[in-house]
């Protein structure tokens, strides 16, 4: 991925030209920090990678949703990669062209297949007969024909955790390789639908090629079956997957492929099939190293056996390290060149599984000074929630030295909308 954009001006921590200590001064926190320069650098890493063959970078709305970071990918010539209604409400919204945008997912309903092909959507990832039927009679009932791609499972290893993991054949995901060809037929004859390509993701944060190469492999030869039935197919989706460095790059077995590497993986499928447009669904590697959670040191606490950091910043905020047990590089946000103490940073929330570190060596902060967490704008916002009635952190966009809210902080009444007593 492009070089980091987060760097120490002497003592502060900025994020392109502006200074997070300010930031978090001016609008509080829990906050979460995105740049603009990261964001179309990492784009701009995979369009690279992929600029000799036609190719669509369709961005995984999931990693991070809001309109703003959806209108960067759309001013960059990007679609959406979406996985219910309310995504599709979001890539519309940030006026992402509907001939850019794949619906993937396991469970899409029958209202969200009809407001999809309403809308005039790329393809629908196919992911099992009764869905296949389901979408036909919805197609049917409007009128219109439904563009499909069926997304199989190649059984491959992605080496990576087993909750983000979905290559394997006992997974939810997908339709195994030796069925995908007697789905094929079956659309074939269907009227409602229109055969356009063949979709697959393995799995999310891979941080080897094997398991993509493995998977070129698989998809090679079931290409090779597909053509044999007489289908030409317009797409190869290819999904996301890419992992990004959360060590900071201090482990090289955990630093992972780069975008020209990965596109080269595929190269066998280029050759043969010249002709076909290579879809992508990136999520984590384009937001991911993008994005910093700051959060503010409530409390040192120390006890006979531990110490702890309590900060502002919890669970609700960002659970990748309660519910993957993720490792995220924190830094503090002004270097205080204290020394460094063993200590988990915890947040306010009523759980022991509330920790965005553990045992993790960090400079000594004092109450009132804040600490970055890195690798955060991927699946942080995205996954907050409101657990022990907590506010959602405001979303701020830097570009340059210039920054902008794209999300304000959650009020009291926020919490309660909807709610009677
Ligand atoms: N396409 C499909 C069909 C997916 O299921 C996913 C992610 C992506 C693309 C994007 O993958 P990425 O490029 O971001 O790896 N919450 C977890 C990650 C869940 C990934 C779900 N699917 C985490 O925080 O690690």
């Amino acid at each position: 991925m492009a070089e980091s954009v987060f760097s120490y001006k002497g003592s502060e921590l900025f994020v392109e030209d502006v200074s997070l200590d300010q930031l978090a001064e001016e609008l509080g926190t829990p906050l979460y920090v995105y740049s603009t320069k990261a964001i179309l650098d990492n784009l701009a890493s995979y369009q690279k990678a992929f600029a000799d063959r036609p190719h669509l970078i369709a961005y995984s709305v999931k990693a991070a949703s809001n309109l703003a970071i959806l209108s960067l990918v759309q001013k960059q010539g990007g679609g959406a990669d979406i996985v219910s209604g309310g995504e599709l409400f979001r890539a519309l919204k940030a006026g992402i062209d509907p001939q850019k945008i794949v619906f993937s997912g396991v469970g899409k309903t029958k209202a969200e297949m009809a407001e999809a092909l309403k809308a005039g959507i790329l393809s629908f990832n196919v992911e099992s007969a009764p869905e296949l039927a389901a979408l036909s009679q919805v197609a049917q009932s409007l009128g219109l024909k439904a563009p499909i791609a069926f997304r199989v499972n190649p059984d491959v290893d992605p080496q990576t955790h087993p909750y983000v993991a979905t290559g394997f054949r006992d997974s939810k995901f997908g339709v195994p390789v030796e069925e995908a060809l007697k789905l094929y037929k079956v659309a074939q004859e269907d009227p409602n639908i229109e055969i356009v390509g063949l979709d697959c993701h393995i799995g999310s944060q891979l941080t080897s090629l094997g398991p993509f190469k493995a998977t070129a492999e698989r998809l090679l030869v079931l290409l090779g079956k597909i053509k044999a039935l007489g289908l030409e197919l317009k797409i190869l989706d290819l999904g996301g997957g890419l992992g990004i460095d959360y060590y900071d790059q201090k482990d090289p077995d955990k630093i992972p492929p780069l975008t020209k590497d990965y596109a080269r993986a595929f190269s066998a499928i280029y050759q043969a099939y010249p002709g076909l447009t290579i879809v992508l669904e990136p999520g984590r590697s384009v937001v991911g190293p993008a994005g910093v959670l700051l959060v503010t040191t409530l409390y040192d606490k120390i006890t006979p056996f531990k110490r702890f950091f309590i900060t502002d910043g919890a669970m609700n905020d960002l659970i990748r390290p309660s519910l993957y047990g993720s490792y995220h590089n924190i830094k503090p946000v002004k270097d205080q060149g204290r020394p460094a103490a063993l200590v988990n940073v915890v947040g306010p929330v009523c759980e022991s599984g509330d920790f965005l570190a553990q045992d993790r060596a960090l400079p000594i902060v004092q109450p009132g000074e804040r600490l970055a967490v890195f690798g955060a704008g991927a699946y942080g916002f995205s996954m907050a929630s409101n657990y022990n009635s907590r506010a959602r952190s405001a979303e701020v966009l830097v570009n340059g030295a210039t920054f902008r809210i794209i999300r304000t902080r959650e009020t009291r009444e926020d919490l309660i909308r909807g709610e009677t007593l």
